[in-house]
């Protein structure tokens, strides 16, 4: 859950853009442009996780103040005057759009991440190169999600996700430092051989599409994965009585991934496995043919690996 301040009921009042803008003691300054109608680009951040600044695409410059600024999580201050939209701030939100376009696949990012690299002119070739920790083949290892870190922009949401901020699992962390630093389970395992429980909110605040439901990865690659033919229908999952919400994406009469809306007051967007995978017998018949999912193919070229053989020995 988001580590924010707790509601002081006092408020501060600031300058952002020429405007003068007030806002609840405690609110960041991200809140603030937000209050003030200016669109600020963010990667790394989620409503419902603690700000970790690892992108710094959101960046602002404060009178005084020698660096920029995160505004995902600076507080605002009575009196500060704030730039959004100076040289500096547009010149550093281009390079950080930059290098990130110019290392890792950002082809499945969201349309307003686009938008933004649009915005700031930033080239996703200029620099030309593939980082080498996310040059790898997809790890597909099962029919529930796909890990495709060739997308990955370390932006450490899934990690939380995964974390204390939800799950408590901590099947992922980031391992490695520097150039070498990635996501990756315990010694880099097989996910059925980590503490992964599937329960797919990683997923669910994965902003460059690098974790995608195999349903949606599958119909990528046949060319029929089509949003604009995709409706979304909220729901209550039906397995138990905590009520989760969830949104089914259907496409052609069959549902092709499930999201849980993050302002849900008791989830915040998070499912477990039933939730966020429970739904193929809904369309039993339709999409599969009858009987026991297949095998995956682990045969000589696929990213696929055999799972561990655990029977006892005779
Ligand atoms: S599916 Fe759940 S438990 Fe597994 S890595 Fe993702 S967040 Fe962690
Ligand atoms: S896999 Fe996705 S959520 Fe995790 S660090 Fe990479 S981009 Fe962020
Ligand atoms: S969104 Fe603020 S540092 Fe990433």
């Amino acid at each position: 859950m988001s580590a924010l301040p707790e509601a002081t009921g006092r408020t501060v009042a600031l300058t952002i853009d020429g405007r003068d803008v007030a806002v609840p003691e405690g609110a960041t300054l991200l809140s603030a442009c937000r209050a003030a109608e200016i669109a600020t680009p963010t990667l790394c951040f989620l409503e419902t996780l603690t700000p970790v600044n690892t992108c710094r695409v959101c960046v602002v410059e404060v009178e005084g103040s020698r660096a920029l600024v995160p505004a995902c999580s600076r507080p605002a201050e009575s009196g500060m005057v704030v730039s959004t939209d100076s040289e500096r701030v547009r010149h550093s939100r281009k390079m950080v759009l930059e290098f990130l376009a110019s290392s890792v696949d950002m082809s499945l990012a969201g349309a307003e991440i686009h938008a933004w690299m649009e915005t700031y002119g930033a080239d996703p070739g200029r620099y030309g190169a593939t980082a080498e920790t996310v040059a790898q083949p997809p790890k597909v290892q099962d029919e529930l999600y796909v890990r495709d870190y060739s997308k990955c922009i370390l932006c450490y949401k899934c990690v939380q996700a995964c974390g204390v901020e939800a799950q408590n699992t901590f099947a992922i962390a980031v391992a490695g430092r520097g150039f070498d630093a990635r996501i990756s389970t315990e010694y880099d395992v097989t996910l059925p051989d980590s503490a992964c429980v599937y329960c797919g909110n990683c997923i669910g605040v994965c902003p460059t599409g690098a974790l995608i439901f195999k349903t949606e990865f599958d119909m990528r690659r046949e060319g029929t994965w089509d949003e604009s033919r995709q409706s979304v229908t909220r729901t209550v999952c039906a397995y138990c009585g905590v009520g989760c919400n969830l949104d089914l994406h259907v496409q052609d009469n069959r549902i092709v991934k499930v999201t849980s809306p993050l302002d849900h007051d008791v989830t915040s967007g998070h499912l477990c496995i039933k939730g966020r995978f429970g739904w193929r017998h809904v369309q039993a018949g339709l999409d599969e043919p009858a009987g026991p999912v297949p095998a995956p193919d682990t045969g000589p070229g696929s990213s696929i690996e055999s799972p561990p053989d655990r029977r006892p020995a005779s």
